[in-house]
């Protein structure tokens, strides 16, 4: 008879087993996007497949699932300890996610997904919407077919969330999201009404790529990104990914007119980093050892972009040594013209390209779309319709033509349903759990006016990321504010924030 403590080390290797396999193949991704030659890719996509192939295989292995039973029963008897329950819940919930997918039906959502991303990409050159309508109506099948075979309580859609931010329901979303679109719409048309006129070509001039990589590098250091642990380099789109809290990678990509362009997808991207790094190298292998959702990943990569990032404090300590760096154009420009600057709102038409007002209308318009698509109640062919008239109906503007509009993002081309909420949720969390660091670190911004951040990214640390997966989403943020998730903490640093700069 095996003892609980046997079957935990057979879970435990198994586990380990599977994460070495994830990050092999996550070093593949990261060399395709950074080194790669170009004739690479069909090669570099088989040997992909294989490895992912692999990976499922022993992922849903018999013996895996006779071993998840037996310790199933045990979870049943409330024999686990805490740490073991938290190990054998989320495996078992990613498990039975898997399970539930028969192969064939894996492979012709990946098939799909595969030609629809080089169909999505021409019909966006074109500006053509009608080239990629039977594809993504393909898609569509398929992921109302997997909301069938995973499962469901109120809405398919809630069964597609799941993979991205788990335990959360699209009734909640909907309910923080109709709050924050209100607020949104409201605070967008007082500011376009604003006799402040800010002009962000302000900040552009001709910075050189070794300078402003010196800038990155001293920017992301100072933030705590540990360079014996990680590296930074350049790709078309910048990402972070992580092997293990000892090799964690962000990329970045150069304009030479703007150097935010690069400076704030670095800090963005040294915020998730910071989240890697300060996991816990002994829990590698373990869901004590992993993130907790994309939405909690995200809170970590807005809090230090958006909420400290482009904070008047953080800038006091940084802008005199930019314009050290950098007297053509900052000479001219002092802190607060500068900082009114950085902060300029403009609704425009794409999402990567807004600021942090109008960022979250992005979403929430596709939040409701996709909703409405999965649950059945709009078709695909509706989409380029209701997309202008939300875009004119919340953001005043319109939209030209469907490359700016429908078929600017990757994302349904890739059947990543689901995804879309979490960059907004992750907006929510931040700000909440921002409020509540403010009021355990006495004078926080204070210390970030000093170049002083160390305080942050350790109760950042032993807050959020050295617990892994021990709480939910919505469990952590209880923890540590005290309350459930709730747009008003959002809401209000937005409303005190813009009140200031454009004297609303
Ligand atoms: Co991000």
């Amino acid at each position: 008879m095996e003892t609980r403590k046997d079957l935990f080390e057979d879970l435990k290797n198994r586990l380990s087993e599977l994460s070495h396999l994830g990050s092999a193949v996550a070093l593949l991704h990261w060399d395709q996007e950074v080194y790669m030659p170009k004739k690479g890719a069909a090669f570099r996509a088989k040997t992909i497949s294989n490895l992912v192939g692999i990976f499922h295989e022993k992922f849903i292995s018999a013996e895996f699932e006779k071993l998840l039973k037996k310790i199933a029963k045990l979870e049943k008897d409330k024999k686990l300890n805490e740490n073991e329950r938290v190990i054998f819940s989320e495996t078992w919930r990613q498990f039975s996610r898997e399970k539930k997918l028969p192969a064939e039906f894996v492979k012709e959502l990946a098939e799909t997904c595969s030609n629809a991303q080089s169909v999505w990409a021409e019909a966006r050159k074109k500006s053509d919407f009608n080239l990629f309508v039977p594809y993504l109506k393909k898609i569509v099948e398929l992921k109302r077919r997997e909301a069938q075979l995973i499962g469901f309580k109120d809405s398919p859609y809630d069964a597609l969330l799941d993979e991205y931010e788990p335990q959360m329901t699209s009734q909640e979303i909907s309910i923080i999201f109709f709050e924050l679109r209100e607020f949104l719409v409201g605070i967008i048309g007082k500011i376009k009404k604003s006799k402040i006129k800010i002009n962000p070509k302000a900040l552009y001039g001709e910075f050189s790529l070794e300078k402003q990589k010196k800038l990155n590098q001293f920017v992301s250091s100072k933030m705590g990104f540990n360079f014996d642990c990680g590296r930074m380099d350049i790709s078309t789109h910048p990402f972070e990914t992580s092997f293990n809290p000892e090799d964690v990678r962000i990329t970045t990509r150069y304009r030479k007119e703007d150097l935010f362009y690069s400076l704030s997808s670095v800090i963005h991207e040294t915020g998730h980093a910071l989240y890697e790094q300060g996991l816990l190298s002994e829990n590698f292998g373990s869901p004590l050892g992993e993130a907790i959702s994309h939405g909690i990943h995200e809170s970590q990569s807005r809090i230090w972009e958006k909420i400290v990032g482009q904070n008047l404090n953080f800038w006091k300590y940084f802008y005199p040594k930019l314009k050290k760096e950098f007297p053509k154009p900052f000479s001219d420009i002092n802190l607060e013209e500068f900082y009114k600057n950085i902060n300029y709102v403009k609704p425009t038409l794409i999402r990567t390209e807004s600021d942090e007002v109008t960022y979250n209308l992005h979403i929430i318009l596709r939040f409701e779309i996709e909703k409405d698509l999965i649950e059945g109640t709009i078709e695909v062919e509706d989409l380029p319709k209701i997309w202008n008239s939300k875009m004119k109906e919340y953001l005043g503007v319109t939209v030209p033509n469907d490359a700016n509009g429908v078929l600017q993002d990757v994302h349904w081309s890739g059947g990543s349903f689901g995804y879309f909420p979490t960059y907004t949720l992750g907006n929510l969390y931040s700000a909440q759990i921002f409020d509540a660091a403010k009021k355990s670190i006495l004078n926080l911004e204070k210390e970030f006016a000093a170049g002083k951040f160390e305080h942050f990214r350790q109760w950042l640390r032993n807050n959020i990321h050295i617990h892994g997966k021990t709480y939910s989403a919505n469990g952590l943020i209880m923890e540590i504010t005290g309350e459930e998730l709730s747009s008003k903490y959002f809401v209000n640093y937005i409303a005190n924030k813009y009140k200031q700069i454009y004297e609303l």
